[in-house]
């Protein structure tokens, strides 16, 4: 009888230290400070774009990358909206009310993020944006709020030092019939972007400051877009044979635009060419002497500061601890010079 008693007792205090332990744990997860997974939303404003997809698989190694050194799982939900805002309105609206933890947002309007914003205020789920900057105002309306992306002037800076260099050590490798004149096309990304004007009017003013005697063609918007880019540098082939010397591209993918109708219409001129990105494809017609040169944005750690204060937040951490921001919102990723 008393060693039923004994064995009874001694299971009911297992029983109690148990059930404490849950309620501890729990207690604990409530706080965030022991959540074993977390569950981020990745919003593409266009998941066929060139960069962005570099910048989603660099996410994804990301989160496999940080399940394996903390153990915590990491659940992304990865959404396309297709350039359509309305699309991804509803997307963040859906993760949202599962209950994910907190967004990262490639918005399709940069003009239009207050939306999203609102929604994702009154439940409590931060958002991380990058790539397409939203307004500052719009920034400011919740602490919870931030951007990562790559310093657009810093980028058109870069490039148009690429091409004032080259000239400056060789004006005839750029001013190729040596008139003194540099006949340019410009290709420009969407007019909505905060990238496109930036870029190029900084790489613009680069090059006049390098010295570049520039005379520009022409010049049109493609979208980012290497097909697009491609149909414009057919036009404009045809329209100044012999005449183009540099095209100056905003981003890499137009800049392969470019180099297809090239070789599209078996044109042997020694044009140059210049992008931003780096992207790998870019690197690719660098290596084989196609671009004059690239700015690259490291994508590692783009996708790294972009995933580190998502996860942060998900664990209602301090971002800041992760990663280094400025007025405690936005993180500028590093960029470097790439040249044959
Ligand atoms: C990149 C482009 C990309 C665009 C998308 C720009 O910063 O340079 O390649 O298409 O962002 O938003």
């Amino acid at each position: 009888m008393k060693k039923t008693w004994k064995i009874l007792s001694v299971a009911l205090i297992l029983v109690l230290l148990a059930a404490g332990a849950g309620l501890w744990r729990r207690q604990k997860e409530a706080q965030g400070q022991e959540k074993t997974a977390i569950r981020l939303g990745i919003l593409l404003y266009r998941g066929d774009d060139t960069f962005i997809s570099n910048v989603r698989q660099a996410l994804e190694e990301q989160a496999k990358g940080y399940e394996q050194e903390t153990g915590i799982k990491v659940v992304l939900t990865i959404e396309d909206a297709k350039e359509s805002q309305n699309t991804q309105n509803s997307q963040a609206e859906r993760l949202i009310s599962l209950g994910y933890d907190a967004l990262c947002v490639n918005i399709v309007d940069r003009s239009t993020a207050s939306g999203m914003i609102d929604d994702a205020m009154s439940a409590g789920v931060p958002v991380v944006f990058f790539n397409r900057e939203p307004v500052e105002e719009d920034l400011n309306l919740w602490e919870k709020l931030y951007y990562v992306g790559a310093d657009a002037k810093e980028s058109a800076v870069l490039q148009g030092n690429i091409v004032a260099e080259a000239y400056q050590k060789d004006p005839r490798s750029i001013d190729l019939d040596g008139d003194g004149k540099v006949n340019y096309v410009l290709l420009e990304g969407e007019t909505s972007h905060q990238d496109s004007l930036i870029r190029t009017e900084w790489s613009i003013q680069t090059l006049m400051e390098g010295g570049v005697p520039l005379e520009k063609l022409t010049g049109g918007i493609a979208n980012w877009e290497r097909s697009q880019a491609s149909v414009l540098m057919e036009q404009w082939l045809e329209q100044f044979p012999g005449q183009i010397e540099l095209v100056i591209s905003n981003n890499d993918d137009m800049a392969l635009g470019a180099i297809d109708a090239m070789e599209r219409l078996e044109i042997l001129d020694k044009i140059n060419i210049v992008g931003i990105d780096g992207t790998p494809q870019g690197v690719q017609a660098l290596e084989r002497g196609k671009l004059l040169g690239t700015v690259q944005s490291d994508r590692t750690e783009y996708a790294y500061a972009i995933f580190h204060i998502a996860a942060a937040l998900a664990l209602g951490q301090d971002p800041e601890e992760a990663v280094e921001l400025e007025k405690g919102t936005y993180y500028w990723t590093h960029q470097k010079t790439l040249t044959r």
